[in-house]
């Protein structure tokens, strides 16, 4: 093999050695994959605007002017109505009292402080404006819409010099979104952890790859070996997006529960459920996720809703670190993740397994 299957054209348009981006909440772990040649989004849509600013000052004191993302809920998917006070007074008395049920039998105490979910992005449209503007005030180098179309800020960001990356979870998103000239696309597959959609990553990622021409396409979704990257690029996806992969890592921020509880779970230990958020949502399965699933359980509520509803008992088992409680979002890879390794050796393993999978295949690299 003449050419260095893992130098793809991802590598070339975002500057970086290796295909492989890591999606985190945790500034450490992106700093640690930025700084060892490859790439990092931070989600920042449960932060303030000035919060937001702070982190990329952070993160560009740390990276000798290595490209970075960050990854928001963009106000086009926001619903445009209504205070906090407004939407909780719409959530259903049988919805209240079944989430109450729950809360009894499993005892669950009242969360210790404010809702870290108030902050978020997808509740508040002014708010979701106010953090992109941050983005393109600072010219961060890459732009990613985990949900919302990111369509209407292409001409502002791409004329500030940004890149624009959109994650989707149907092809015909993908169309859209590859019609509007987004820079890369994320071809997001029902393995993944967090909000995905019902089409398996190896349907999703060489479908869009068809219609791609020559944009890159980014696979996500269960990604956590280099036998998964070398996958994804014959299925014609020029790099990969993890999430599941960087929770338990050294240096990553998760608690110790939900790290210790990641590094025992297998695929097995995740459910897909609206139940959380009123969208679907790949998570370790909880005492809340099992019983929504319950055939007696009420609908899961529309987004936000839903989302208000469950705030409580997620915020209470996080603040009282309640074990039998606490879930994390995860994806179906997570059998994969079995030690706690620092950021960057978890990168060079997945590089490493990659080419050793080519080789495999392929004969001896040259
Ligand atoms: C803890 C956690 C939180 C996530 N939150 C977001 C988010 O806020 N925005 C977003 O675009 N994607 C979010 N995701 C999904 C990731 O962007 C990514 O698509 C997913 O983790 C890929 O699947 P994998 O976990 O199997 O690698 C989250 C993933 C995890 C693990």
């Amino acid at each position: 093999m003449a050419r260095d299957p893992l130098r793809t054209k991802l590598c070339d348009m975002l500057g970086i050695e290796f295909p492989v981006i890591a999606f985190t909440h945790c500034k450490d772990v992106a700093v640690a994959v930025i700084n060892s040649g490859g790439f990092a989004v931070l989600g920042e849509a449960m932060h303030t605007p000035d919060d937001i600013a702070a982190d990329i000052k952070w993160i560009r004191d740390r990276v000798d002017g290595k490209p970075f993302g960050i990854d928001l809920v963009l106000p086009a998917s926001v619903p445009p109505s209504g205070s906090l006070e407004e939407l909780e007074s719409q959530i259903p008395a049988s919805h209240r009292a079944f989430a109450e049920e729950i809360k009894k039998k499993y005892d669950v105490p009242e969360p210790k402080g404010p809702i870290a979910l108030h902050q978020w992005g997808g509740l508040n449209q002014a708010m979701a404006r106010a953090q992109l503007d941050v983005l393109l005030d600072e010219r961060v180098p890459v732009i990613a819409s985990g949900l919302g179309s990111p369509a209407f800020i292409l001409k502002t960001a791409h004329e500030r010099g940004i890149k624009v990356l959109g994650l989707v979870g149907k092809t015909r998103q993908a169309k859209r979104q590859l019609e509007a000239g987004v820079d890369a696309i994320i071809a997001q597959g029902y393995d993944a952890a967090g909000h995905t959609g019902s089409m398996g990553t190896f349907s999703i990622v060489p479908e869009v790859a068809a219609i791609a021409g020559d944009t890159p396409i980014i696979a996500a979704g269960g990604v956590t070996t280099g036998r998964h990257l070398a996958a994804a690029l014959c299925l014609g996806a020029s790099g990969v997006w993890t999430g599941t992969l960087w929770l338990a890592s050294r240096e990553s921020d998760a608690d110790m529960i939900i790290k210790e509880k990641l590094l025992a779970a297998t695929a097995d230990d995740t459910t897909y459920s609206n139940c959380i958020s009123g969208m679907t949502m790949r998570t370790l399965k909880c005492p809340w996720t099992e019983e929504w699933a319950k055939p007696e359980a009420p609908r899961a509520l529309a987004a936000p809703y839903q989302m208000l509803l469950s705030s409580d008992y997620i915020q209470a088992a996080n603040d009282h670190r309640r074990e039998d409680l606490m879930t994390e979002a995860a994806g179906q890879g997570v059998g994969f993740v079995t030690a706690m390794k620092p950021a960057r050796q978890i990168l060079f393993d997945m590089v490493e397994e990659a080419l050793a999978a080519f080789e495999e295949i392929t004969g001896e690299l040259e």
